[in-house]
């Protein structure tokens, strides 16, 4: 007999069955990825640090890393140029992306570790060793008066670093980080 459970059933199997079809049936694209290739995207830090690589880097090496590389877009010392300023005491006054910086906004220190390391320079993104992105990190910390000026970033100390605004991010899914 034909009941609306039956029918929900019925289509639910078929959805089943045409979904396990479809699955068999790729278009053949693409070609099978190995783990190296994998692991050299895998590269999200957690906030709390999970997945910082070995290496360290201080302030004095950041400012030199930081002069050839980084100077011609974000101006000398950070003070920002035809992109962001990196350092700053800007104060968010409105909801403008434009009001946002490091210091007021970004909430884990981690953050402009795994930013830099994936994204900059602009140019040639993945090009940075780990100990330059550290070495870069640390002088945009010290910069912004975030760390001391001979201070070193490495697994340990960088996750330690409190964001003036990180308290005031609120955290969705917290049991997921
Ligand atoms: C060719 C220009 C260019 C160079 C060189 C460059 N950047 Fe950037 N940078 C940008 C642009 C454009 C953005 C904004 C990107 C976006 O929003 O996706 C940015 C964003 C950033 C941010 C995020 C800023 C924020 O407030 O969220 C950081 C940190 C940063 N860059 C660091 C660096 C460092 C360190 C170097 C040197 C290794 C570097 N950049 C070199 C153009 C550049």
């Amino acid at each position: 007999m034909f009941t609306p459970k039956r029918a929900i059933f019925t289509a639910s199997m078929l959805l089943a069955i045409t979904a396990s079809a479809s699955l068999a049936e790729t278009p053949n694209l693409g070609k099978p990825i190995d783990e190296a290739a994998i692991a050299n995207w895998d590269i999200s830090i957690l906030p709390d640090g999970t997945g910082l690589p070995k290496g360290s880097g201080t302030p004095a090496k950041g400012a030199v890393i930081y002069a050839e590389k980084c100077s011609a877009c974000h101006g000398d010392s950070g003070k920002g140029g035809a992109a962001a300023a990196l350092v700053s005491d800007k104060k968010i006054e409105g909801i403008s992306a434009a009001q946002k910086t490091i210091k007021n906004f970004i909430g884990d220190s981690t953050t402009i570790f795994d930013f830099i390391r994936r994204a900059m320079p602009f140019q040639a993104p993945r090009s940075l060793g780990d100990d330059e992105v550290y070495a870069l990190t640390a002088y945009i910390l010290a910069e912004n008066k975030l760390i001391g000026p001979s201070d070193e970033m490495n697994a340990q100390t960088l996750p330690k670093v409190k964001m003036p605004n990180h308290d005031n991010f609120i955290i969705r899914f917290p049991d997921r980080i």
